[in-house]
């Protein structure tokens, strides 16, 4: 085995020197460490090895990819240099000429404003948690106080996989999840994409974006979350914001409230974003239920909460006066075009 590995770093260094364009390092690139390439196979043959040499002869393996990896960027890199070279030496060839116009693409604004949530939830000390989006039950449903007969589940129309799994709802499974990954005190933020059995119109999308955020600390109060949520709004909206608490039903927080910022367009005025009332509805949220935080492996008489979620599709929509959610989840180039920074 171990001379069959040196006449093949011999057989795969010599190819490397002897290649004459970058179009056939690409080629001798894929035959030694492509999928099916030379190297990987002898890897998959490990099966057949002896268990006891098998530590060795991997170390061989990797010594050799290491130095086939080597040498063809080594090569590459002669390659490349040389064709400039050639290509300078050129008298027709006027490196002053502007290149042609490349196209520059736009981030999408639910990624910028979900990057710009990011950042400025990290400078202030919350962790990022990042989950698959199919789901089970008993996190998305059942460990946020909502059993399978409760009336809220109504509430939210759900996609069923076959397997008894759910396309999760909401991100609020991301409180059970933050409070079994981190260790508490802690505060974490869970941005993502949710999906609901809906009706499609301009404000209703099967898929759209939330982002969940959770402290957890030994003697919170509504006090912290309202001061929380100011502090954290206008770090998001860059200006002092006004805010209104009203009471909202939720299962998972007790008590649990409606959050409504002033209308940022008029500020307070009245016009046509906050449909005349000086007031945009942007988060629920509020203290965690003590079941739901013995749900997350926290014991309720020694740790405190508050959750809030903030929908990012409306707070897109309001930043950019996007008039139809359907434009988030298009697809379509023109509308992500209008984006472009600079
Ligand atoms: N998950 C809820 C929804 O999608 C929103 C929500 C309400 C999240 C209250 C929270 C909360 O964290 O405290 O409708």
């Amino acid at each position: 085995m171990f001379d069959q590995l040196d006449a093949l770093k011999l057989e795969a260094l010599g190819a490397i020197e002897g290649a004459t364009d970058e179009g056939a390092l690409r080629e001798l690139e894929v035959h030694y460490l492509g999928r099916k390439g030379a190297i990987t196979a002898v890897l998959k043959g490990m099966g057949s090895v002896p268990k006891e040499d098998r530590p060795k002869i991997g170390q061989h393996v990797n010594v050799l990819r290491n130095a086939v990896e080597g040498a063809i960027s080594s090569r590459r890199v002669a390659l490349e240099t040389a064709r400039i070279q050639a290509l300078c030496a050129d008298p027709t060839f006027d490196a002053t000429l502007p290149s042609p116009p490349t196209h520059v693409g736009a981030l999408h604004p639910v990624n910028s404003v979900t990057a710009h949530i990011e950042d400025v939830f990290r400078a202030m000390g919350f962790y990022l948690l990042d989950y698959p989006e199919v789901e089970t039950e008993w996190h998305n449903f059942e460990a946020l106080n909502v059993p399978a007969d409760h009336p809220a589940r109504d509430m939210q129309d759900t996609f069923w996989l076959k397997s008894g799994h759910l396309l999760r709802t909401q991100t609020s499974p991301g409180q059970i999840r933050a409070m079994k990954t981190f260790e508490a005190p802690f505060r974490a933020i869970v941005p993502g994409k949710v999906f609901r059995y809906e009706r499609i119109d301009a404000s209703h999308e099967h898929t759209f974006h939330q982002v969940e955020g959770i402290m957890i600390e030994r003697d919170l109060s509504v006090a912290n979350l309202i001061y929380s949520m100011k502090t954290l709004l206008t770090a998001i909206f860059e200006r002092e914001v006004t805010i209104r608490l009203r009471p909202g039903y939720f299962p998972f927080v007790e008590p649990g409230f409606e959050l409504d910022i002033q209308c940022q367009v008029c500020v307070g005025d009245g016009c046509s974003v906050c449909k005349r009332s000086g007031w945009v509805e942007l988060l629920p949220c509020g203290m965690v239920h003590p079941k739901v935080l013995e749900h997350g492996g926290l014991d309720p008489d020694e740790w405190s909460g508050w959750a809030f979620g903030l929908g990012l599709s409306r707070l897109v929509m309001m930043k950019y006066r996007v008039e139809d959610i359907r434009h988030l989840m298009s697809g379509d180039l023109r509308f992500v075009s209008q984006f472009r920074q600079g």
